[in-house]
């Protein structure tokens, strides 16, 4: 999952750029739960974006494994930027 989003924070994020942060965080979200964060500070989502009707295939993927966790998917618009968050129970 994060591979697949590091890629797309490349490939989308900062295009016509030199480069630019992306931020992976793993956290502890209270005693049940685990989250990671891919967060950039580049363009932002296309328009049409929607994460329950993904049209790539790898946020398909990304969302497929989020549900094989028993986790879940979510997209936060950042200004600027984008940070997509995987919560995981710690316990299946
Ligand atoms: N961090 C991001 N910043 C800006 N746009 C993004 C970001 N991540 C995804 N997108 C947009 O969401 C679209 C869908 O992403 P997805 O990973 O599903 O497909 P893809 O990367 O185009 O192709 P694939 O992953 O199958 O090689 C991308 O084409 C891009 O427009
Ligand atoms: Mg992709």
């Amino acid at each position: 999952m994060v591979n697949e989003l590091i890629t797309n924070a490349a490939k989308y994020a900062y295009q016509g750029q030199s480069g630019g942060k992306i931020w992976v965080t793993v956290a502890r979200m209270g005693d049940d739960d685990v989250s990671v964060s891919v967060r950039d500070e580049g363009a932002g989502l296309p328009a049409d974006f929607d994460l329950r009707k993904p049209k790539g295939f790898g946020m398909r993927v990304v969302g497929f494994l989020a549900q094989q966790l028993k986790g879940s998917l979510a997209v936060r618009v950042r200004d600027p930027g984008t940070e997509f968050l995987v919560t995981i129970p710690r316990h299946v």
